[in-house]
């Protein structure tokens, strides 16, 4: 079978976040000889020139995009035995960042997803199933029922649409998206892609796709009810019975304790509890924290946005600051919650380092360093920073919600079980409370931690199992 990914990015060309590390590794864990995967992602001027010069300029043509007429390139690379192709046209994706102002990107992205469709009788791969990835790419089984109509060669082909992230639907006034997508009218219904009066992409995927699926078994469910249902809680009831839950993998080659090279000192299940602390030491020195390889030094690597939960952490910055604990943070994102890390830092300068930009490096040192790793999140479709931790060692202390729930295992001292600390409601003082019961645990009961850690990174949070739940789903279209 052919497959297709459509997505706006994807590791290691461009990211901002999860859905780059699940698109830039899922189609290498399916079978060659059964599946040929292939990405197409928009050829964005802001993905490093070590990555651009290499892709190869196949050809080009010309498209309608209602009254306007836009220049489709078409570049390929192969990387890792994957083909991807990257739709070219300055005009939008010439940004600093991938993304740009709401009305920018309802206009890229109806771009896109018909230059997609319109791509692929000129590379010649006609995909008998095209695997699409939230609302930038939501107007393509719109756009492809659209085409159906009029040509025979878009018959046949289905449609998987998933979700990331329910918040992002991509809405926008519905007569300037009629105007932009040049969409039949027809479309713009409640029962099709409007909701609420607006014309929301990802409602449409939703409506058109032959499949629906998210990246967690409990996030499925949770999408069901109003709370997590960000008002299309009925539209996912509705489908429902097309609706699956695949918990989504890391890349085990990258994210790799015993091989990482961004580490002081590798380690495994077997060696960590020796090991591992010469990168806490090799991490306090880099960011200037006191060398202490005993105090419980606690992780985060975020985006910095309500999602994540960080205003609970706001509530409780001073008195978590006079733990004996270090806090470490990389993250960027909303201005409050960076500017409340950096006053926490300057406040607290033996505890908290407050690290407000990207880097994949440091990410991985922060993974291989601490002892654990914060992430109280709102709501949390999958999460894979917590995956990430649990390979490295790192105890999550998570909210229960979403993929934490189906990732994270509570701790239980009586059974001695458990590969994590969680906490169920959205409140500060449970958070902390469950903090402190890690920090007890962690400084009283050594052995008891060392457990935990080691059941952690026992887990297997590879692809290897969800991708073969996908590849079940692509069998039974
Ligand atoms: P989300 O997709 O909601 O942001 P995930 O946990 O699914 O959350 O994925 C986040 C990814 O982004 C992880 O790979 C994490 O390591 C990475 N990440 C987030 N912020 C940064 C940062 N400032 N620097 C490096 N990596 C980051
Ligand atoms: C989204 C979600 C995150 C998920 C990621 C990859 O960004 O916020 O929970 O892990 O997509 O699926």
């Amino acid at each position: 079978k052919k497959v297709l990914f459509v997505a706006s990015e994807s590791v290691p060309f461009i990211k901002t976040g999860g859905l780059a590390d699940v698109v830039g590794s899922l189609p290498k864990c399916f079978n060659k000889k059964e599946f040929d995967v292939r990405v197409v992602l928009p050829n964005y001027t802001c993905i490093d020139e070590k990555w651009r010069s290499k892709f190869k300029f196949i050809t080009h043509f010309y498209m309608d995009l209602n009254w306007r007429k836009q220049y489709v390139g078409i570049l390929e690379y192969k990387y890792e035995g994957i083909t991807y192709y990257f739709l070219d046209n300055e005009f939008y994706f010439s940004g600093p960042t991938p993304y740009g102002q709401i009305y920018e990107d309802i206009e890229k992205f109806a771009f896109f997803s018909k230059a997609v469709l319109s791509a692929i009788p000129v590379i010649d791969f006609r995909p008998d199933i095209i695997h699409c990835h939230d609302w930038q790419s939501g107007l393509v089984p719109v756009y492809l029922d659209n085409f159906r109509y009029g040509d025979e060669y878009f018959r046949g082909i289905k449609t998987v649409m998933t979700i990331h992230n329910l918040k992002f639907q991509g809405i926008w006034d519905t007569k300037k998206v009629k105007d932009i997508t040049g969409l039949p009218a027809y479309y713009f219904a409640p029962d099709k892609m409007e909701a609420y009066n607006d014309a929301n992409y990802l409602k449409g995927g939703i409506v058109y796709a032959d499949k629906v699926t998210t990246v967690s078994n409990s996030y499925a469910k949770e999408i069901q009810m109003p709370f997590y249902g960000e008002r299309l809680d009925g539209l996912m009831r509705a489908r429902s019975g097309d609706l699956v839950g695949i918990v989504n993998g890391i890349d085990y080659e990258v994210y790799n304790p015993e091989m990482d090279k961004s580490l002081a000192k590798n380690f495994s299940p077997s060696t960590f509890r020796k090991d591992k602390v010469k990168n806490k030491l090799a991490l306090q020195k880099e960011l200037g924290l006191p060398e202490d390889g005993k105090v419980m030094m606690i992780g985060i690597v975020s985006r910095l946005t309500d999602q994540k939960g960080f205003d609970l952490i706001e509530h409780v910055m001073d008195e978590l600051c006079n733990d004996h604990i270090q806090l470490v943070i990389l993250g960027t994102g909303d201005e409050k919650y960076e500017n409340m890390f950096r006053h926490y830092a300057w406040k607290y300068p033996e505890k908290v380092a407050a690290n407000i930009f990207y880097s994949e490096e440091l990410s991985h040192r922060i993974y291989g360093s601490c002892d654990a790793f914060l992430m109280p999140s709102l709501f949390e479709p999958c999460g894979l920073s917590q995956l990430m931790s649990l390979r490295y060692g790192t105890v999550p202390i998570v909210r229960q919600t979403g993929g934490l729930i189906d990732t994270v295992d509570p701790y239980n001292e009586y059974e001695k079980t458990g590969t994590g600390f969680a906490f169920l409601n959205y409140n500060a003082h449970e958070m902390l409370a469950t903090i402190r019961y890690g920090e007890m645990t962690y400084y009283d009961k050594k052995r008891q931690w060392n457990l935990i850690v080691e059941r952690g990174m026992k887990q297997d949070f590879s692809w290897e199992q969800s991708a073969k739940q996908y590849k079940d789903l692509y069998e039974s279209l």
